[in-house]
């Protein structure tokens, strides 16, 4: 197989890691998360590339670019995995597998960040287990790649 290309998505707010509510997404910033999964993904040997958006038009489009070229999605929609109909469609549509994670336990939060409309159709789900939560899906995600 030739090397597994994964594409990473972050959502909403999460530009603002680091200063946004530190009590629950900890001080790491995004460019830090980047460069730890930057640094895994080498050990692992997949190649990562990286897509930030506040915009759900523009993650639907960067999901719809994806088709035909990566082999798999880490993906935290951040907000818009309570709301996005758009977003689920898009992924259903590539399909190109996903795991969905969450920095924060979203079960122990407010009752709307229980459900999500991605579980439903995704590989899988971690939350609650801060920026690692990241890693542990690639390792899982080149692990799978290299599997099939
Ligand atoms: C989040 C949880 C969501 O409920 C929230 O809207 C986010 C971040 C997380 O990583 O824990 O923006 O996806």
């Amino acid at each position: 197989m030739q090397t597994p290309d994964i594409l990473v998505i972050n959502g909403p707010n999460l530009n603002m890691l680091g200063t946004r509510e530190p009590q629950i997404y900890g001080r790491e910033t995004l460019k830090d998360l980047q460069a730890l999964i930057s640094a895994k993904a080498a050990e692992l040997e997949v190649r990562v590339e990286f897509f930030q958006s506040n915009h759900e038009g523009a993650i639907v489009d960067r999901i719809q670019e994806a088709r035909g070229k990566s082999d798999f999605i880490l993906l935290n929609a951040g907000a818009y995995t309570h709301t996005s109909v758009a977003i689920r469609d898009a992924l259903s549509g590539v399909d190109i597998p996903f795991y969905e994670i969450h920095i924060s336990n979203v079960h122990r939060r407010e009752e709307f960040r229980h459900h999500s409309y991605l579980s439903g159709i995704a590989e899988g789900v971690i939350c609650g287990f801060g920026l690692n939560g990241y890693l542990y899906a690639l390792e899982n995600a080149a692990a799978l790649l290299r599997s099939r």
